[in-house]
């Protein structure tokens, strides 16, 4: 069954992230009030930024807590320690854990540096499953139309697993790691299937360079070449924009 995402449109992206942000606490309340958990799915890149800022303030001004959260993040590049500052292990902690209240043992992130990879991402599932599974996912969205690492070709039923990095997401990297050559080949990513399974999802996407891909996702055919079109199939799919992401739908 087609169900077509719910699009809202903002006039700037610190509008869009306040409006998530002020969303997500309330789900958390919710959750929290029914005497469990609240787990988040959560996304790096520069795109999620200004929402973590926003429930950073919504913390510190005393509206949210994190001690009642668990948290997965989508992915992490392989062959990164936790770290190197382009971990995104590091990004979260800089971005968002060190300025909130969630106890170190409710986060987790796929390890960049791991013996048996398909063994680590089998527990990253369970681990996952253990918790309840996702309530709430957020997405950003690569050029390739990838949400997480999901790269052109990733299977709809696809569960955390080691993906090879589309060249146009490496050149899009690059600048981060000083040059094309420092770009890790491989990450860990949770699958389409996994991010899917989320009883929530909310997709950012901001800025002109973002339109096109944008109205592929919402617009065009649903198929494993843009794995983000796959949320047109999802119950309870959110796409948060700016004006500039919005321009070709
Ligand atoms: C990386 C991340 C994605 C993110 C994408 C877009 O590839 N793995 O989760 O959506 O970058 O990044 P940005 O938000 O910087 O445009």
């Amino acid at each position: 069954m087609t169900t077509a995402p719910n699009v809202s449109v903002f006039r700037r992206k610190e509008d869009a992230c306040r409006q998530l942000a002020l969303d997500v606490a309330g789900l958390i309340e919710s959750i929290n009030a029914s005497g469990r958990p609240a787990v988040l799915g959560l996304a790096t890149g520069s795109t999620p930024i200004p929402f973590y800022k926003a429930l950073i303030e919504l913390h510190q001004a005393g509206k949210v807590s994190f001690q009642q959260v668990i948290t997965f993040n989508l992915d992490e590049y392989l062959g990164l320690p936790r770290e190197h500052p382009e971990s995104y292990w590091s990004f979260m902690h800089r971005q968002l854990f060190d300025h909130i209240d969630i106890p170190a043992d409710h986060i987790h992130l796929p390890r960049g540096i791991v013996d048996d990879v398909p063994a680590h991402c089998r527990e990253y599932e369970q681990a996952i499953a253990d918790a309840g599974g996702i309530d709430f996912q957020l997405l950003g969205i690569g050029r390739t139309g990838h949400i997480g690492f999901n790269e052109p070709g990733s299977p709809r039923d696809s569960r955390t697993r080691e993906i090879h990095l589309d060249p146009i997401t490496r050149q899009d990297a690059a600048p981060a790691f000083g040059g094309l050559d420092q770009v890790p080949t491989s990450a860990i990513t949770m699958g389409c299937g996994t991010i899917l399974a989320a009883r929530r999802i909310a997709l950012l996407a901001f800025g002109s360079h973002k339109a096109a891909i944008v109205k592929d996702a919402l617009q065009g055919p649903i198929t494993d070449q843009v794995s983000a079109s796959f949320l047109q199939e999802h119950p309870d799919a959110n796409f948060y924009l700016d004006q500039e992401a919005s321009a070709e739908l």
